[in-house]
């Protein structure tokens, strides 16, 4: 176990280790990295199908491959220090039995792995190939004894969970509303949950995928202030701790 301290410092120093990670899970030599990254973004938002999409979920199981591993890595890489705030608020938080919802390529989920408060994390994602290149990670740090993959919740078998960490994933999901809903009903009293939502496709379309339809964010605010109560925290603004109302 590492502490505090010393895991912010890894990750700003080299993402734990997500270059050698990309190059070793997908067999990629350094010079085709820089391609692998460069223009993640945009290449992630050529590939959506914008209203063709009947589905939602299927953006992230049946055409995003590996580009939302290489958006999301060239993110954490060039946004390290916004990465590292969301790393900071988590470790306050933190303890026990943990839920990462939408977990990406594994930033928050591996750092609670090896926190000494955190005895377990359930990682959570939809997209095969996030789950299998942190499960790699996982290993590859030491940290798999402390990690369970699964594709939703119902698979982790876990009824309550200490800790939920649902970081830019709301606004990707058809239902954002019934997702904190479900969380409130996976908590206890004492349990927190970090939420950030981005309901807004871009000035210039960023991002297709986000849900910005003013109806559904209105059922989720009033399903958030219905839910839950805020927990205040210095660290950073755009992410907000909860505690659910009882
Ligand atoms: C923008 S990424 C955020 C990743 C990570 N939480 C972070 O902060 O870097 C959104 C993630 O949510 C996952 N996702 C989308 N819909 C999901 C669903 N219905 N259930 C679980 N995961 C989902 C995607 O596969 C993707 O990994």
């Amino acid at each position: 176990m590492k502490n505090d301290s010393l895991i912010l410092e890894e990750f700003l120093d080299n993402a734990f280790n997500l270059k050698l990670h990309l190059m070793e899970f997908f067999s990629m030599k350094e010079n085709d990295l820089d391609g692998f990254l460069a223009n993640a973004k945009i290449n992630l938002a050529s590939l959506h199908p914008g209203d063709a999409l009947s589905n939602v979920s299927d953006f992230y199981t049946d055409i995003v491959g590996d580009r939302h591993v290489a958006d999301l890595a060239a993110w954490h890489i060039t946004s390290k220090n916004y990465i590292c705030d969301t790393l900071k608020l988590q470790q306050r938080f933190s303890r026990d039995l943990v839920l990462d919802f939408g977990g990406g390529i594994g930033t928050h989920a591996l750092a609670n792995a090896m926190s000494s408060k955190v005895e377990h994390v359930f990682f959570i994602d939809i997209n095969q190939t996030n789950r299998k290149f942190v499960e790699y990670r996982a290993k590859e740090l030491g940290v798999e004894k402390k990690l369970t993959f699964c594709e939703s919740i119902k698979e982790s078998q876990i009824s309550k969970f200490d800790t939920i960490v649902c970081l830019d994933v709301l606004e990707h999901l058809a239902d954002p509303a019934s997702q904190i809903d479900v969380f409130s009903e996976i908590m206890d009293f004492n349990s927190v949950a970090l939420f950030n939502w981005y309901f807004y496709k871009g000035e210039k379309n960023e991002y297709p995928f986000h849900i910005d339809d003013s109806a559904i964010v209105e059922i989720f605010f009033k399903t958030l202030q219905s839910k839950y109560i805020e927990v205040f925290h210095p660290i950073l603004i755009t992410t907000r701790a909860y505690k659910k109302i009882k």
